[in-house]
């Protein structure tokens, strides 16, 4: 663990030399009595934790109630331990990686990626977000909504009651009941703007929000599957 008590040498900047490094006596495991004492005295907790464990880690900030600013796999969304924290409010998206795309300093790993996203000494890791409970304007940011529904555009899920919304963008203005939004929504999601209602692949037994008739657990429009969807309801109609 590293302790900076603040500025000694007066230049006001962390020097090595003003940072005292304290040996741990376990692994320094998240989940170890140690790490949770730490973690008690913490303010904000900033960091990328392991993907694997991504479930476990969040469930110990919210039981700890720290505010935090963490990157996770954007798959972590509709995890069932995920999910319900996001639709009640208690963590959202922070302003993201350009293209999710995110470079990390990587001395170990072949990087990949193609040659526009290709940074000397970093690995490009892709699909990624920040994670947070910190309030930021993002969130109050309407979308701005231009297209209004029709029935051609917006089919009904065979197996939800709600409408089929391929891009985020093309939420129709005037459509008060549910809708299928991509999991990208959450970028652009305002809850004084959107109510989550549930998603899609739950296997029926609550997240969906009521809508699910049976059937597929994946949103059927047309006898397709759409991919995951986020089930969402215009709050100002
Ligand atoms: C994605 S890396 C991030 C490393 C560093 N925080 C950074 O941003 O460059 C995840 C780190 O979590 C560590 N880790 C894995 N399991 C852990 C656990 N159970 N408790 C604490 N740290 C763990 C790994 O060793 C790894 O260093």
């Amino acid at each position: 663990m590293l302790e900076y008590t603040g500025d000694k040498n007066g230049n006001n900047v962390p020097d090595i030399e003003e940072i005292g490094i304290i040996q741990l006596n376990g692994d320094g495991d998240f989940r170890s009595e140690e790490s949770i004492e730490i973690l008690k005295q913490a303010d904000i907790v900033v960091t990328n934790p392991p993907f694997s464990l991504f479930r476990e880690y969040v469930i110990q900030l919210i039981e700890y109630e720290k505010d935090f600013l963490i990157i996770g796999h954007q798959n972590a969304i509709t995890y069932k331990e995920i999910f319900p924290l996001i639709k009640e409010n208690k963590i959202w998206l922070g302003y993201g990686f350009k293209r999710n795309m995110a470079h990390f300093i990587n001395k170990h790993y072949e990087d990949y990626a193609t040659d526009a996203d290709h940074k000397e000494g970093m690995i490009r890791v892709s699909g990624v977000q920040w994670y947070t409970n910190l309030d930021i304007s993002k969130r109050h940011e309407k979308m701005i909504l231009y297209k209004s529904y029709n029935s051609e555009e917006y089919p009904q899920y065979e197996n939800y009651d709600a409408i089929e919304v391929s891009k985020t963008k093309e939420i129709p203005m005037d459509y008060k009941g549910a809708m299928g939004v991509p999991v990208t929504f959450m970028n652009k999601y305002n809850p004084e703007q959107f109510e989550i209602i549930g998603m899609g692949e739950d296997n029926g037994i609550g997240h969906s929000g009521g809508l699910w008739k049976g059937g597929s657990k994946s949103c059927l429009y047309n006898s397709k599957a759409a991919y995951k969807r986020i089930f969402i309801r215009n709050r100002e109609l």
